[in-house]
């Protein structure tokens, strides 16, 4: 349940990057030595990579909450598991361990949960088969059955859809590969994996759209400082920015230029956001920034941008449901097969709290009104139940969020840290 409080302030430190944090399980468990992660996302998508591996034969300890301890096998020291490895809610788990466990010596299963079922996987099926993979799946959806034993060939592939997680699939396939693998995407997606197998020793060469690598060199195990997750600050910038009155500021963001998307679109609609202390983390681009309230109006979202805030339309929705005029969104299609429709969730629960939302294939035209309250479904997605809980700080009455419990997927103890900043906020 969930009812303005009234201004937003303080300091705000949300958790750690969700991709850089299944990324840095993986790569740690391939590699030569030990890793070190800090900064390690506790929510359950990351989580469910580090027991995978786990049942893979590798050693992760988890001394404190935040750091994980992988104890590395190398490229081909992997060991089968008997049982299927529940990948729970996690596509970039899925999609990714596609690629990698193509190229071991012996079969794995691949399960998801209900929604994670329903997700297309033909996107990474194909192109891996074509560099020699064997996946049976069901009707292009998981269970994956996934042959090992395979010689993989590099390919160079030209991706119809703009995913980071197809294109890391396809890279931590070409490490067992013979030959260069070389990727090209229709629109330049987050590209923590390539700055991160080179970070790990792997010849791998990258520019926005396009990265490519040559098989068959081991990793070297470095240490991983994982930055605040940019996706989960966004609905903190969001509320802030709405709610009259606030100011809040938020610790070491990470500033990937391929996840700022929402920061540009936001700006142009008239947000006050700064960026202070900016630096480095482990590699990336960080900052503090500094959101004040400001009124915001509707604008047409540049299409060049969506790549670069996929995960960020929930949060963006309902901020151009509080824009002066309409805010029109096209080119995103890919919001269809998140972990729930996120331009049908979005537009129904919206229209629920009062929204006029027009629907097309690709995006929704969001009209600028106000919120009353009214019950909303997250259909399970954690970004959509997210999304209202800041849409209730503007509502005139209570909103009753369903289905809130996987929240914890990407942000475990929301809850309390939007309370602390001043959410109203209750379990019903
Ligand atoms: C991710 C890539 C994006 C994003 C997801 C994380 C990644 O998915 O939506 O939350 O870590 O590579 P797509 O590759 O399907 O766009």
């Amino acid at each position: 349940m969930a009812a303005p409080a009234g201004p937003l302030h303080g300091t705000v430190a949300v958790p750690g990057d969700k991709s850089v944090s299944h990324r840095a399980i993986m790569l740690g468990a391939i590699a030569e030595g030990v890793t070190r992660i800090e900064g390690f996302l506790e929510g359950e998508d990351t989580r469910a990579t580090a027991a995978i591996f786990r049942r893979l034969g590798v050693q992760i300890d988890a001394p404190s909450d935040g750091v994980r301890i992988v104890h590395g096998v190398g490229l081909h020291g992997l060991q089968p598991s008997s049982e299927p490895l529940d990948c729970g809610n996690a596509g970039t788990a899925m999609r990714l361990l596609a690629g990698l466990l193509a190229g071991q010596r012996f079969d794995s299963v691949l399960v998801g949960d209900a929604s994670l079922s329903k997700r297309p996987m033909r996107r990474v099926i194909e192109p891996l088969a074509a560099m020699g993979a064997l996946i049976e799946s069901d009707g292009g959806c998981a269970p994956l059955r996934i042959r090992g034993g395979r010689a993989l060939q590099g390919i160079d592939a030209s991706l119809p859809v703009a995913s980071a997680q197809v294109k890391s699939a396809l890279l931590l396939a070409g490490l067992y590969a013979n030959g260069e693998t070389h990727v090209r995407e229709p629109h330049p997606t987050r590209d923590y994996s390539e700055r991160m197998l080179a970070a790990f020793g792997v010849p791998c060469a990258f520019v926005p759209g396009e990265a490519a690598l040559l098989g068959g060199f081991p990793l070297q195990a470095r240490d991983v400082s994982v930055p605040a997750d940019i996706s989960s600050a966004a609905f903190f910038i969001v509320a802030a920015t709405l709610v009259p009155g606030s100011e809040l500021l938020l610790r070491r963001v990470g500033m990937n230029p391929r996840r700022t998307g929402l920061l540009h679109v936001l700006r142009a609609m008239g947000a006050d956001i700064a960026e202070e202390n900016t630096g480095e983390q482990g590699g990336e681009p960080v900052a503090d920034l500094r959101v004040r309230h400001a009124p915001l109006r509707g604008i047409e979202v540049p299409v060049e941008h969506v790549a670069d805030m996929i995960d960020e339309f929930p949060a963006l929705f309902v901020a151009a449901a509080c824009a002066e005029g309409a805010t029109v969104v096209r080119g995103a299609a890919e919001l269809r097969v998140k972990e729930s429709d996120r331009i049908a969730t979005m537009a129904t629960g919206l229209r629920a709290l009062g929204i006029v939302v027009d629907e097309t294939p690709d995006g929704a035209t969001i009209h600028g009104g106000g919120f009353h309250g009214g019950i909303v479904e997250s259909h399970g997605d954690h970004r959509i139940a997210m999304a209202f809980a800041v849409a209730a700080q503007l509502a005139t009455g209570e909103v009753r969020i369903g289905d809130v419990a996987n929240v914890a997927t990407s942000f475990p103890g929301f809850d309390t840290l939007a309370r602390a900043a001043g959410f109203g906020l209750r379990a019903a």
